[in-house]
């Protein structure tokens, strides 16, 4: 069977690393089960009792899990960026492109576009590897951004690719009038490519939106992608899930069960659980406040025995 991925979501502190580590270890007892933290701030690894780097270390037979290195993801994209830029737009020699690259460092989105970029790079090895993808992800705001990422990027890339065509069209009439222009840099003869087949730009341009497309279809996939939302009995973590679901249904991914986590702090979290329910529509599934250290594998099959995971994971029968 394809991959499946499922996203543990929520705001910060609810409890996203602990289900997500839950559900990997249910899972691993059905499939190969690869989980990743994706917050800048792991503690997959503290959970897991693990020390988790980069590459997927197995932690028991078919349970899988890494960290992301998310400095190292930003700067990788940084400089993966201005490679491809430097090599695309070699005749621009005499512009000042380390500038350009400098304005980039500062870009807003930078955090978000790199993220996307470990998710896609994960996503593509996963999918020779593994059966499940879990993904720990980092708190709301900066997943929501991520993962609305690929629709947005379609937009601009079939945009801009259009842009390009132009740009095309009118090096061929140009060169139709002038005749082809040649010219030497470093003592090497260049022509401007006017087709687009042989244009490095229009190439790139094209298979940014493939790869969009590709992640867009997956995320909105019922049969193969799940959001499993994570939130306490509270006031504010119920306008927070209610915005991000809204954020969610926009961008047509499959929200799975909502996780009532920690209930029992308070006198009126039956309470809040109903509203919880009215209010967003779905169903939920309670898991009470545990005593002591919620720390190692132990531990996270323990917690797990409160709710059956595998009903996030699409085409898991239960
Ligand atoms: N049901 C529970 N009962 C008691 N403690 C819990 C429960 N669920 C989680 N915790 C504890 O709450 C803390 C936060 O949990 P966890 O790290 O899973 O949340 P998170 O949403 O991933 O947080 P962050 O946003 O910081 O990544 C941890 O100390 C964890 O052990
Ligand atoms: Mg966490």
């Amino acid at each position: 069977m394809a991959l499946r991925l499922v996203y543990s979501i929520g705001k910060g502190g609810v409890g996203k690393t602990t289900c997500a580590a839950a559900l990997a270890v249910q899972s691993s007892r059905r499939g190969r089960t690869l989980v990743v933290s994706l917050d800048p701030a792991h503690n997959l690894g503290d959970v897991l009792e693990a020390r988790l780097t980069n590459t997927p270390a197995e932690l028991a037979p078919n349970l899988w899990a890494s960290e992301i290195d998310m400095e190292a993801a930003i700067s990788r994209y940084l400089k993966e960026s201005a490679d491809r830029l430097k090599q695309m737009y070699y005749y621009l020699k005499v512009i000042n492109i380390e500038g350009y690259l400098d304005a980039l460092k500062l870009s807003p989105g930078i955090e978000e576009y790199a993220t996307l970029q470990a998710m896609e790079e994960l996503i593509r090895d996963a999918e020779r590897r593994f059966d499940v993808l879990v993904f720990d992800t980092p708190p709301t705001g900066l997943t929501l951004r991520v993962l609305a990422l690929p629709r947005v990027s379609l937009i601009w890339g079939q945009r801009l690719s259009r842009l390009r065509r132009e740009i095309l069209d009118k090096r061929r009439t140009v060169n139709r009038i002038q005749g082809e222009r040649k010219f030497v840099i470093d003592g090497t003869e260049h022509r401007l490519a006017t087709g687009e087949k042989d244009d490095a730009v229009m190439q790139e341009l094209n298979d940014y939106v493939v790869r969009m497309a590709a992640l867009e279809s997956l995320q909105s996939d019922s049969s193969r992608c799940c959001v499993m939302p994570v939130m306490n009995a509270d006031r504010l973590s119920l306008f927070e899930t209610k915005r991000a679901f809204a954020a969610l249904d926009g961008l047509g991914m499959p929200i799975g069960p909502i996780i009532v986590n920690k209930v029992g702090l308070q006198s009126t979290d039956a309470r809040s659980i109903e509203q919880i329910e009215s209010e967003l529509q779905r169903a939920v599934c309670t898991i009470p406040f545990l005593k002591g250290d919620l720390v190692g594998r132990e531990a996270v099959e323990m917690f797990g025995r409160h709710v059956d995971f595998l009903q996030w994971i699409p085409g898991t029968n239960a």
